[in-house]
């Protein structure tokens, strides 16, 4: 089975209106969040896909799905956790209790926020775990990365050729997945906040999956502007 979780449970405070999550801001004529979890929801090689919000945004995201996309029991919408990562987390403990964990069952993540994830990326991605057992989707670097450990000198300015940008989604096999995390102490899972970091740490392989340089994710009012010019442009080319 395959299972995509579109993460939605943050507050988006970098967007600056927290009164409304930036995930139920409008793009074009619908809410960010309705074309992201379209793009899983019409994709025949998803099963099921589960919205993760915050707890007081449900019955309105419910709402939201039946508006624009109709009633379906495709889709499941449910309360997200404090973090990103507990978000997950409660993803996996709803995959398990309704599907059950078995070695085939695939749980793409993504965040609710990137509504311009094609469906070569998320084919690859399935591809890609079925391969691997994890994958991260990943555009890589165009600018020279610089690292600085204190913050005002530089202490390493690595081969850019080596260097990616993450994207999402991020996708395993969900009883692995669950597994890995499980295995971690209290004090690792507050510094481990990626997955693939996780996975990467314990000497699991991480497949890499070519993503689109316009799959940004909306975090300023800057991003916002850009992908309303972004949705111009794929509208153009339809
Ligand atoms: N996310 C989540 N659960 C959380 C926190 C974040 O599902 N507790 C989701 C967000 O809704 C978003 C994705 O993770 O779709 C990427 O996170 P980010 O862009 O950092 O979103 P926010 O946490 O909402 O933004 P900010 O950090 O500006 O508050």
């Amino acid at each position: 089975m395959i299972i995509a979780a579109v993460l939605a449970g943050g507050k988006g405070s970098r967007m600056g209106n927290t009164e409304t999550p930036k995930q139920y801001m409008m793009l074009g004529s619908r809410p960010i969040i309705v074309h992201t979890v379209e793009k899983f929801f019409v994709n025949p090689d998803i099963d099921k896909v589960v919205v993760l919000c915050p707890n007081v945004w449900v019955k309105q995201t419910q709402d939201l799905i039946s508006k624009y996309i109709g009633e379906t029991d495709k889709i499941s919408v449910i309360s997200g956790g404090a973090s990103r990562n507990d978000t997950l987390m409660c993803a996996i403990d709803f995959v398990e209790t309704n599907y059950g964990l078995d070695d085939d069952t695939i749980l793409l993540t993504h965040d609710a926020v990137r509504p311009f994830v094609t469906h070569r990326i998320i084919n690859d991605n399935i591809e890609a775990v079925r391969k691997y057992g994890a994958c991260d989707t990943v555009w890589g670097a165009t600018d020279t990365i610089v690292e600085s450990v204190d913050g005002e000198v530089i202490s390493n300015i690595p081969e850019r050729k080596n260097m990616y940008q993450g994207q999402t989604p991020q996708s395993f096999k969900a009883k692995r997945l669950k597994e890995i995390c499980n295995s971690l102490t209290e004090a690792e899972k507050e510094i481990l906040t990626d997955a693939c970091k996780i996975y990467t740490l314990k000497g699991e392989p991480v497949s890499l999956v070519k993503g689109e340089v316009f799959n940004i994710k909306i975090t300023y009012p800057y991003d916002l502007k850009m992908a309303g010019i972004l949705l111009e442009g794929v509208k153009a080319d339809d």
